[in-house]
C-alpha cells in the first residue's frame, strides 16, 4: 500500500518525505486555505514547491465545476509539473472532464466519492485514483472502511485499473483498516503516519537492551 500526505504544509511534507516511505501528497482547496495560500500564481507556486520535495504524485484539484473550466485548469496543472495529477470532483461534469482529460494521457484523481456507484463512473471514466472519503462517512454513521473494501473488491472482479485512494483518513487506525481492506493508497495526515511507529513494547525493549549493553560497557 502506497502512503501518500494529505497536506499541504511543506513543514509536514518534508518530515514525512524525509522519513522515507512516502508515495505521495495530496492537497485540496480547504487544505490550500489552511496554510494561507491564495491567488492563482501562490498556489501554482505552491503545487512546484510540493513537487520539488517530493518523488511521487502530487494531487491538485481544480476549482471549475462546468466541464470547459475544469479541462482548461487541468490541463494547465498538469502541464506544471509531471507528477501533478489533477483532482477532479465527483460531479457530472467531472466525469465527463475525467474521461477528456485521460484521453488527453493527463492523469486524474476522482475525488469527494462517498459510494460504489460513484466509484465505478470514476473508474469507467478512466480515473487514475478514486477517493473514498472514509472519515465523513464516518462521521454520520456509515461505516466508511465498508465502502473501500466494497470498491476494492468491484474493481477486481471487472479488471479496472483505477487504483483506490483512501482519503479523509482522521487517524492510525483507519490506515490499518484500509491496508486490510486492500486499497491502493492511503492519504493520511502526518500525525496518523507517525501512530504506525508506535508500540510500548518496542519502548520496553529498546529500553532493556540499551541498559544491558551498559551494564556490560559502561
Ligand atoms: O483527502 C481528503 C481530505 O483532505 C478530507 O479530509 O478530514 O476534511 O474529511 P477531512
Amino acid at each position: 500500500m502506497k502512503f501518500f500526505i494529505d497536506t499541504a504544509n511543506l513543514d509536514q511534507i518534508k518530515e514525512a518525505q524525509d522519513l522515507g516511505v512516502l508515495d505521495g501528497v495530496t492537497t485540496n482547496p480547504s487544505l490550500m486555505a489552511k496554510e494561507g495560500i491564495s491567488g492563482a500564481e501562490n498556489i501554482i507556486n505552491h503545487y512546484k514547491k510540493i513537487c520539488d520535495i517530493v518523488e511521487g504524485d502530487v494531487s491538485a484539484e481544480v476549482i471549475s465545476t462546468d466541464f470547459e473550466g475544469m479541462i482548461k485548469e487541468g490541463e494547465e496543472l498538469a502541464a506544471l509539473h509531471p507528477q501533478i495529477v489533477v483532482k477532479i470532483p465527483m460531479i457530472k461534469e467531472g466525469i465527463k472532464a475525467i474521461k477528456y482529460l485521460t484521453g488527453k494521457g493527463i492523469r486524474t484523481n476522482c475525488t469527494l466519492v462517498f459510494s460504489v456507484g460513484q466509484a465505478l463512473l470514476a473508474a469507467k471514466a478512466g480515473a487514475t485514483y478514486v477517493s473514498p472519503f472514509i472519515g465523513r462517512l464516518d462521521d454520520i454513521s456509515t461505516d466508511g472502511v465498508e465502502l473501500i473494501a466494497q470498491i476494492v473488491e468491484m474493481y477486481n472482479y471487472y479488471g479496472f485499473e483505477t487504483e483506490v485512494l483512501a482519503a479523509s483518513i482522521r487517524h492510525t487506525m483507519h490506515i490499518i483498516q484500509c491496508m486490510d481492506a486492500g486499497a491502493d493508497v492511503s492519504t493520511c495526515p502526518l500525525n496518523a503516519i507517525l501512530g504506525l511507529l508506535n508500540h510500548p513494547l518496542t519502548d520496553i525493549g529498546l529500553e532493556k537492551f540499551l541498559a544491558d549493553y551498559k551494564k556490560v560497557n559502561g
